[in-house]
């Protein structure tokens, strides 16, 4: 029996985003480079989106490269490119398949103009799909995108667009490079590492984490059933006592 019988799809989070990490431990542990737990890693990417879309998730959020990875070796950092240009041509054609919709979060403007095409394609040729949507964090930071964000208000302001007295939590929402998706209600780290990397700040405020020593490579669907399962045990409060949180519940039967 796998777990996924155990998950209860009335109560499936909205969107799950991902720190896909451990990739060149994995590597390592192979005696091999740091590239070869890139390539592999992206088996793990096609299986979890699979699993996900599958599922009947909304929002799948995947972290694949930071802002500050660009400080990564150079070879590094052209080898993830060149992977990254290659996977997307060859994934389009399996993203229509499967109705996924395809996004893209992050400070593009920093990526070579090869993966920059490949991407902007891959969204227009996706933009039509009604199932998963698929949100690629790419040159992402969150610090990065409130940075941003408080650009943008302070200059709807200076043009007489915002009034400073209308700002409220929605309108800096508004103003984030994830305005058009919820507020993931599960987050999941791999690796070991229990730590965020400026990775959806503002959005994580209230998002259950769950952390898992598996390496990214080997991270499969049956993992993500893991994760959705202990999600689903866990009582979320928002700041209320227990006892509200059930009789909420049971006057909603
Ligand atoms: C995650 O794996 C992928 C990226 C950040 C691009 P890492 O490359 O960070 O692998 P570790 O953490 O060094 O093992
Ligand atoms: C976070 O992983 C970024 C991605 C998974 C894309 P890192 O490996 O870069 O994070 P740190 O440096 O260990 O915090
Ligand atoms: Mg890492």
């Amino acid at each position: 029996m796998s777990l996924k019988d155990n998950i209860d799809i009335s109560i499936l989070p909205n969107h799950i985003a991902i720190i896909m990490d451990g990739n060149g431990r994995w590597a390592k542990d192979k005696g091999e480079d740091r590239l070869y737990g890139h390539l592999h890693g992206v088996e793990s990417v096609r299986d979890i989106v699979e699993g996900a879309a599958e599922l009947g998730i909304k929002y799948l959020t995947l972290y694949a490269f930071s802002t500050e990875n660009w400080d990564r070796p150079q070879q590094e950092v052209i080898g993830l490119m060149e992977l990254l240009v290659d996977t997307i041509h060859k994934e389009v054609p399996i993203l229509n398949k499967n109705k996924i919709k395809l996004h893209v979060i992050g400070d593009i403007d920093m990526l070579p103009d090869a993966a920059k095409d490949e991407l902007n394609d891959a969204i227009n040729e996706t933009s039509n799909n009604k199932g998963l949507n698929l949100i690629m964090a790419l040159s992402y930071s969150s610090r990065w995108e409130i940075g941003l964000a408080v650009k943008h208000i302070a200059k709807d302001v200076q043009q007489g667009k915002l009034m400073i007295s209308d700002i409220t939590q929605n309108t800096i929402q508004h103003y984030l490079t994830t305005k058009n998706f919820p507020d993931p209600e599960l987050m999941i780290r791999t690796s070991g590492e229990y730590r965020i990397s400026n990775f959806l700040l503002y959005q994580l405020a209230y998002t259950e984490l769950y952390f898992t020593n598996t390496l990214w490579p080997d991270f499969r669907k049956e993992n993500l059933y893991s994760a959705i399962l202990d999600y689903q045990s866990r009582e979320r409060r928002f700041g209320k006592i227990g006892e509200q949180i059930k009789k909420a519940d049971s006057t909603n039967l």
